[in-house]
């Protein structure tokens, strides 16, 4: 889709559709109005006599409106002005631009970015317009031999803002949200990608086509190579599988060459069956989700690049199969983890954490300035939360508050829970430093406090995605989440040094 941004008045544009907004009961928005004066009262006319209420979701479709160019006016029902705020806002693009989707004209010119939303500028409603309009128009299709293709596609969609010293911050806020949005459709579609195609070997290769793409640098280890390492926690879980485990690093030097990393690790397990502690089979197909976190921060380091973000940013993804068979990991193993810590292993369906530790232990190599690791790590975690929030868990309370704003900023949010030592006594074992589970209580909180266990060199902190990442029922598929949030983590990073690079030269002035 092809994006631009605008300021002019309704009434003028030349275009296959002018959007604008009624609020409920029959209120015109502000650009509604302008219309409806150009057209010598059609709109209020029509408004008053019950053909559109403005009711959230509903739409009416006009041609060729007197006093007006536009070969079209959508008017869109935006429900109660008092209670028009982020979730309302976005629904009503999704509705303009589904509408305009099926309505044949190739482009729109859409005046609800000038809606004012409580607490949110002119570059939040162009940002979310575009992830929204991206959202609505993904469609997950390469498996299809027959493709539903749209008769006349929608091409081009133009945003509006009031004044023209908006433009500026919209042009901009447009610019991130396209690098936005490009990258949570490349997270997508590796995550609806079945288990058997989007397998350790093809994420490895995903990752070299992005470095190659965007001059990143990307460094695969084999098995061999995590054996030297002493990864026995990660190659006990691929051991059931007939595909080879990989561990990814790639990095984007955007910032100094001295200049401590973000890292980011992504939980890769590219199916999970439970391995020996199998899996009941209903939603099982769902588990080719599991590479979620790994798909999302290759995904967050191409918004980076594509941003050119001066950070230095490295993603490291530890990517393997769950599966049960002859050679598999029983229940009661006990292994010895990168980091010396011994785990025993009593439930091969906890199989995150064991990949993400060893991960966790390798990035204390890069001296980090912080550690994220994003996993779609409990069932716990969709019990609490849901897909509404992700669960949000650090060692650092800075770092905490930081993903928080960001996904506050991107709605995408996160919700933090508490991080307690009390709770680490769940993971006792008998036989072995420590056990894979800590039962059924807390559980995203035990998964937390296991993963504690490998980050005490540095700041971290952790994303449960498992109720965010992905959509079941009849919209099954991947969100792209928590894309937007990190986006946001890492533009805010960049955001400050730029600052800080400011006013240290205004300071030596
Ligand atoms: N990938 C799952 C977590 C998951 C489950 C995500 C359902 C989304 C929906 C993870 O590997 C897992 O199986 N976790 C177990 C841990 C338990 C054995 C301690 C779980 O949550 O049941
Ligand atoms: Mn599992
Ligand atoms: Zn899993």
């Amino acid at each position: 889709m092809e994006f631009s941004i605008k300021s002019g008045s309704p009434e003028k544009q030349r275009t296959a559709c002018v959007v604008v907004g009624v609020f409920e009961s029959r209120k015109p928005s502000l650009p509604a109005e302008l219309l409806d004066n150009a057209a010598h009262g059609y709109l209020s006319d029509l408004l008053r006599r019950g053909d559109m209420e403005g009711k959230a979701g509903s739409t009416l479709l006009l041609h060729k409106v007197p006093g007006t160019e536009a070969e079209r006016i959508l008017l869109v029902g935006l429900g109660k002005e008092r209670e028009f705020r982020e979730n309302e806002y976005r629904a009503a693009i999704t509705t303009t631009v589904r509408t305009l989707n099926e309505t044949g004209g190739f482009d729109g010119t859409i005046y609800l970015t000038e809606l004012p939303v409580k607490k949110r500028d002119v570059a939040w409603r162009v940002r979310q317009a575009v992830l929204v309009a991206e959202e609505t128009l993904y469609r997950f299709d390469q498996m299809k031999s027959k493709k539903d293709e749209v008769r006349r596609p929608l091409r081009k969609l133009t945003f509006c803002v009031e004044r023209r010293t908006e433009l500026a911050a919209a042009e901009q806020a447009l610019a991130e949200a396209q690098a936005i949005s490009v990258s949570m459709n490349f997270m997508k579609n590796l995550a609806n990608l079945p288990g058997n195609i989007c397998t350790p070997t093809y994420l490895a290769d995903q990752a070299r086509a992005l470095a190659s793409e965007h001059g990143l640098l990307a460094e695969i280890l084999d098995r061999a190579a995590m054996e030297k390492l002493g990864m026995h926690s990660l190659l006990a879980v691929a051991k059931g599988s007939h595909q080879p485990p990989q561990f990814i690093v790639v990095k984007y030097q955007g910032g100094k060459a001295d200049e401590k990393p973000i890292v980011l690790v992504g939980k890769g397990v590219t199916f999970d069956t439970g391995g020996i502690s199998l899996k009941p089979a209903p939603e099982m197909d769902e588990m080719k989700y599991d590479m979620s976190g790994a798909a999302s921060v290759l995904a967050a380091i191409k918004a980076a690049a594509l941003m050119k973000l001066p950070l230095n940013i490295i993603a490291v993804v530890p990517t393997v199969e769950n599966m049960p068979g002859g050679a598999a990991t029983r229940p009661g193993d006990i292994v010895t983890s990168m980091s010396g810590q011994t785990i025993e292993i009593l439930n091969t369906d906890a199989e995150g954490r064991l990949i993400l530790c060893d991960a966790l232990t390798y990035a204390e190599r890069f001296e980090p300035d912080c550690v994220v690791d994003v996993a779609t790590l409990t069932g716990a975690c969709v019990i609490a939360l849901g897909g509404v929030v992700s669960g949000l868990l650090a060692n650092n309370d800075g770092l905490a508050r930081e993903l928080l704003d960001a996904g506050h900023a991107s709605w995408d949010r996160a919700w933090q829970m508490p991080l307690l030592d009390d709770y680490q006594e769940q993971l006792k074992s008998n036989f072995a430093d420590m056990g894979n589970i800590g039962g059924r209580a807390a559980g995203t909180i035990t998964a937390a406090c296991f993963l504690s266990r490998f980050t005490k060199k540095y700041n971290w902190a952790h994303l449960d995605i498992a109720g965010t990442a992905w959509k079941s029922g009849k919209d099954k598929g991947s969100t792209g989440r928590p894309v937007p949030l990190l986006t946001h983590f890492l533009l805010a990073r960049a955001g400050e040094k730029i600052a800080a690079g400011k006013s240290a030269l205004a300071g030596r002035q």
